[in-house]
């Protein structure tokens, strides 16, 4: 053992010791303390202790760590501090520093130099902060011989306002494995040097507007585990995806060895999947949803033996699916709405390979990204835990043959949903379907839209069914009793079939029951009593049916009952009280029931001419009702007619309640319950001129209060005769499911013989078309105008390329873009010009648009293209900027055909761009500012289609010009 060191010896030691890292401990003192002054708002006092610089008491302030032994600066963790202020671009950064974590705060500017340039930074990440700029990587610091950032291997850049390219430059960080540049304003491509990244682990560009071909570099990245290309969200709040990709992803990038995820839905990818590869598949979960993918599902996907999470849904895909593929190991394939054809085979694996486990960082994404798939799951109200789902969807194909068996891999006590509605299947139902009952405890079948038949006697076999829907079949024989076992059955569906018999009493039993459709089928009998017994349901339908006797008058006991549709059966007796209002329109076509009162005491007023209308229709129904029955039989004529004259008597006096009583909302969101076709008729005062709100192209908009508060616009569609009602419902159902935050909600709609109208939600600010004609008497600013452009640009941009179907808008005006009171813009009368279209007997092929703000090609060629709206959109930006109109009356000084576009033009080439801007708005925000977005309105008013940026592009430079 050493003997303990003299006393002098030590005391020298000690004076040695800091002298080497003076200079550095200075270094990192200075920049700690620039961090701390670039911070100009600490809420929760973050760096309040960051003071009093004596020597190296640095290492105790919050989030910095220094090396124990060295005592220099090595990491700074501040994340989530709800700091705020600009980061100068020349920022230092402590010399020896290793990671850096400043995510989740306010910081604005750009990333600063340091930062890249660093050699010694490992790990970087300032994601969702407020950083703007292009990405540059700088050169070395001093006279450094090593590269920059030759030692980042995670540079985490998510949810900032980073514009232009991708640097090509990114590739001297060699050292990267994560990189992650999603959710900012970048553009252009993904440059083809980032395949020098030997050790790049995940590459994450989603939620930018970055276009053009996957570089098929990208595959020399041979450590590549997680692509994400695009992301979806379904929360309106989000940031929505832009990225759009030009042709196909290549075969190269598809198979890369170590490929774990591949993430790219609604990407706008083409081309093919490769139909064999050589080498080992690592691949886990791959989600392809929504582009335009033609070929083959590839049979070497059976290979990954990883593979839980497959999407392939709503692309062109044909042929049918590979055997090889093990469908019960996944846990989530969804290859609904493609052209898939043949049976439906799987090859049964006795054992599902259980799951490898991957590394973290591979891991955590996969979770992030199937976790966001699976929330919206059917089961997920009352499961609540994901993890325990599995969700097959076959739907909308043309899949034929026998139901498949499939053998599903599940733990107990797991969900699974299955899929196969919209597709041919044409056996029965065998006991070998439900095999994967067996395995769940909660299951979800969807078999409607098929051609299946014979009867349903084996369904009692599927103890674990939660809700099956077998609709729209032709399933035939009677509903059989031993359904009373289905303990856990929620819905059951068994509508358009060919069931006869009588409905079993048993069903009472089933107390966990809230929806039951049995409509359109050939139930005999009366309504059992025994069925109110399920005190859950709430919707029971059972209208067009040959039922007969009295509505069991304890339905007035269901407090959840809110449809029972029992028209158009043989029913007779009293209606009960239900304790919802009930609708007359689900009692009507049963000639012996007594007269459907309704439930509200307030009768809407209404026009003579309606009234009238509606007993005309009235009378006609029982006319021809009349005339059958005089056919079938002389003796009871007299009789039923005494009744019939005595109901259309009466029908006549009560035309008024009738004819509205029987019109139907249909809607789309959870509506509250004053949104019904009276309340509308009612509060729009019958469609009163008070109510006007705005009239165009597709007809006039009223206001409606429904309740002291709750206001809705309905629009009543200027329509001709219909071409199909089918058509119309279905176009009018893919309109109700677009959302997006700058586009106006549809709310729900009405078909009707008078009128047929649509229910947005109301917005109180007026449109944009008043408030560019009102900007003279009130003080517009900057940040609004940008703000409304941005809005409507975002809107067009999701329209163009984010929805499904895309949608091309051809009425771009500032009539038909709605503010709110706090000014945000949202577009409306999207997709109206294809409703139209498709729906009218007489389909135009007229330009659907404005004089003064319709595309020159449009207007000459009727060929209609995103391109046309771009044009549009620059002309309401022209107008915004000017507070002039297209076709100012001021113009006409300049000749016939001078526009608003001609006179930006003139100004422009003139040098004279201050003359163009309104007044006001030129003294709050700056010539320079305004002559750069007068720049962006006349490229998207250029006369040549080609040179007119995309929507995308518009949306981005004009987010970028308001962080300038
Ligand atoms: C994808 O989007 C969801 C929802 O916005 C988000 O939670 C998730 O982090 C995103 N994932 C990636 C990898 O970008
Ligand atoms: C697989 O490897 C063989 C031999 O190396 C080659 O001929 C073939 O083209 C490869 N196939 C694919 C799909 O890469
Ligand atoms: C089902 O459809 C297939 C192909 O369309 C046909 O060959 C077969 O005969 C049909 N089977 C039944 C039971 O209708
Ligand atoms: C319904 O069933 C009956 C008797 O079982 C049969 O005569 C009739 O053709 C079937 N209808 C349809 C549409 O299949």
């Amino acid at each position: 053992m050493a003997a303990p060191p003299p006393p002098l010896l030590l005391i020298l030691i000690l004076l040695l010791l800091p002298t080497p890292f003076a200079s550095s401990s200075g270094d990192d003192l200075a920049a700690l303390l620039a961090l701390k002054a670039a911070v100009t708002n600490d809420p929760s006092g973050a760096l309040s202790a960051w003071s009093g610089a004596s020597a190296t008491s640095y290492c105790r302030w919050r989030g910095v760590t220094c090396n124990p032994s060295s005592l220099a600066v090595e990491a700074i963790d501040l994340p989530g501090a709800s700091l705020s202020g600009t980061l100068p671009a020349d920022l230092p950064l402590p010399p020896r520093l290793r990671r850096l974590d400043l995510a989740a705060n306010n910081f604005s500017g750009s990333v600063p130099d340091a930062f890249l340039a660093s050699s010694t930074l490992r790990y970087l990440d300032l994601s969702f902060n407020g950083l703007s700029g292009p990405l540059k990587i700088p050169l070395p610091l001093g006279n450094s011989s090593s590269p920059p950032c030759a030692a980042l291997t995670d540079l985490r850049l998510a949810g900032n306002l980073l514009v232009d390219q991708i640097p090509a430059k990114i590739a001297q960080c060699r050292s990267l494995r994560v990189l992650d540049l999603s959710r900012n304003v970048l553009e252009g491509a993904i440059p083809r040097e980032l395949g020098r990244l030997a050790a790049l682990r995940v590459l994450d560009v989603s939620r930018n507007s970055l276009t053009d071909r996957i570089p098929v570099e990208l595959a020399n990245c041979r450590e590549l585990a997680v692509l994400v290309l695009t992301n979806l969200t379904a929360s309106p709040g989000e940031q929505p995806e832009f990225n759009a990709f030009v042709g196909g992803l290549p075969t190269e990038v598809l198979t890369i060895p170590a490929l774990e995820v591949l993430w790219a839905p609604r990407a706008n990818l083409d081309g093919r999947l490769p139909l064999s590869r050589n080498g080992t598949c690592a691949l886990r979960a791959v989600n392809l949803g929504h582009n335009y993918i033609a070929g083959v599902v590839p049979p070497w996907f059976g290979e990954c033996h990883g593979m839980t999470f497959l999407d392939l849904s709503s692309n062109s895909l044909e042929g049918s699916m590979p055997a090889e593929l093990a469908i019960g190991c996944l846990t989530y394939l969804n290859v609904s709405a493609n052209s898939l054809s043949g049976q439906l085979l799987s090859s049964t694996k006795s054992q599902c390979p259980s799951s490898l486990n991957g590394d973290d960082i591979v891991m955590q994404y996969y979770d992030e990204l199937v976790h966001n798939v699976l929330i919206g799951n059917p089961f997920a109200p009352e499961m609540g835990n994901i993890a325990n789902v599995a969700l097959h969807d076959f739907s909308n194909n043309d899949l034929s043959g026998p139901l498949p068996s499939l053998t599903v891999s599940l733990d107990r006590n797991n969900s699974y949903g299955l899929w196969l509605n919209g597709n041919m299947f044409n056996t029965t139902l065998s006991a070998g379907f439900f095999e994967f009952c067996k395995a769940a405890a909660t299951i979800a079948v969807n078999l409607s839209s098929n051609q299946l038949s014979g009867n349903l006697d084996m369904l009692s076999s599927c103890i674990s069914i939660h809700s099956f829907d077998a609709g729209y079949n032709n399933f035939s024989g009677s509903i059989p009793a031993s359904i009373s076992g289905l303990h856990f059955l929620r819905s059951l569906v068994l509508r358009d079939n060919n069931l006869t018999g009588q409905i079993p009493g048993l069903f009472g039993d089933l107390a966990a029951l809230e929806v039951l459709d049995l409509s359109r089928n050939s139930l005999t009998g009366s309504i059992p009593i025994h069925l109110t017994d399920a005190l859950r349901l709430q919707v029971l339908r059972l209208d067009h049916n040959r039922l007969s006797g009295s509505i069991p008058p304890s339905f007035s006991d269901l407090t959840q009952l809110t449809v029972l549709d029992v028209s158009f059966n043989n029913l007779s007796g009293d209606i009960p009280n239900l304790r919802h209002p009930a609708d007359c329109g689900f009692f009507v076509g049963n000639s012996l029931l007594h007269q459907c009162l309704g439930t509200s005491a307030s009768l809407p007023p209404t026009e003579a001419t309606s009234s009238s209308k509606g007993a005309k229709k009235w009378g006609a129904r029982f006319k021809s009702l009349i005339v059958i029955l005089v056919a079938a039989s002389t003796a009871v004529i007299s009789f039923l007619l005494v009744i019939l004259l005595f109901f259309v008597c009466e029908r006549r006096k009560r035309a008024k309640i009738s004819n509205l009583r029987t019109k139907m909302v249909v809607t789309f969101t959870d509506a509250p319950p004053e949104l019904t076709y009276e309340n509308l008729i009612r509060a729009t005062g019958n469609f009163s001129i008070q109510n006007l709100i705005g009239t165009g192209g597709f007809g006039a908009t009223y206001k409606a209060e429904l309740a002291p508060g709750f206001l809705v616009a309905v629009k009543r569609l200027a329509m001709g005769r219909f071409q199909g009602l089918q058509q119309f419902d279905a176009e009018i159902r893919t309109l109700g499911r677009i959302r997006h935050k700058n586009l106006v909600t549809l709310i729900g709609y009405h078909i009707g013989d008078s009128d047929t109208f649509l229910i947005y939600n109301f917005l109180s600010g007026g449109n944009l078309e008043t408030f560019i004609h009102e900007m003279g008497s009130r003080n517009v600013c900057w940040t609004e105008v940008h703000k409304i452009a941005v809005d409507v640009a975002q809107a067009l941009a999701f329209l163009h390329c984010s929805c499904t179907p895309r949608i091309i808008h051809r009425d771009i005006k500032p009539s038909n873009i709605l503010l709110d009171e706090d000014l945000n813009a949202y577009l409306s009368d999207f997709g109206l010009a294809r409703l139209i279209e498709v729906t009218q007997t007489h389909a135009t092929t007229d330009v659907a648009g404005t004089f003064g703000y319709v595309a020159p090609e449009y207007a000459t060629t009727c060929r209609v293209s995103d391109k046309a709206d771009v044009y549009s959109f620059g002309v309401v930006l022209l107008e915004l900027m000017s507070g002039k109109r297209s076709l100012d009356p001021s113009f006409s000084q300049f000749g016939n055909g001078f526009t608003i576009v001609s006179w930006g033009r003139m100004l422009m080439q003139e040098g004279n761009t201050s003359e163009f801007f309104f007044r006001g708005l030129l003294d709050a925000a700056g010539n320079d500012r305004l002559t750069e977005m007068l720049k962006i309105a006349l490229s998207c008013t250029s006369e040549s289609v080609a040179v007119r940026p995309s929507m995308r592009q518009v949306a981005a430079k004009l987010k970028q010009l308001g962080n300038d």
